[in-house]
């Protein structure tokens, strides 16, 4: 499903995105442009954020 109709950019792109690290708006519109034309798909970038935390990875030292 297209989130940011102006870039075209998907639902699965912005998910790729966040797994690849990707942990705000911004980041978001660096890896995927979405957000920077008329702005109306920042909310649902946010929910999408929201619903998908990083995980980040701890590295334990043995
Ligand atoms: S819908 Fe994303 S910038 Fe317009």
């Amino acid at each position: 499903m297209y989130i940011c109709v102006c870039k075209a950019v998907t639902d699965k792109q912005i998910k790729q995105a966040i797994n690849n690290g990707a942990c705000s708006r911004r980041e978001i519109y660096h890896c995927t442009g979405a957000g920077d034309v008329c702005g109306k798909c920042t909310r649902h970038i946010r929910q999408i954020l929201d619903e998908n935390p990083v995980q980040h990875l701890i590295m334990q030292a043995a």
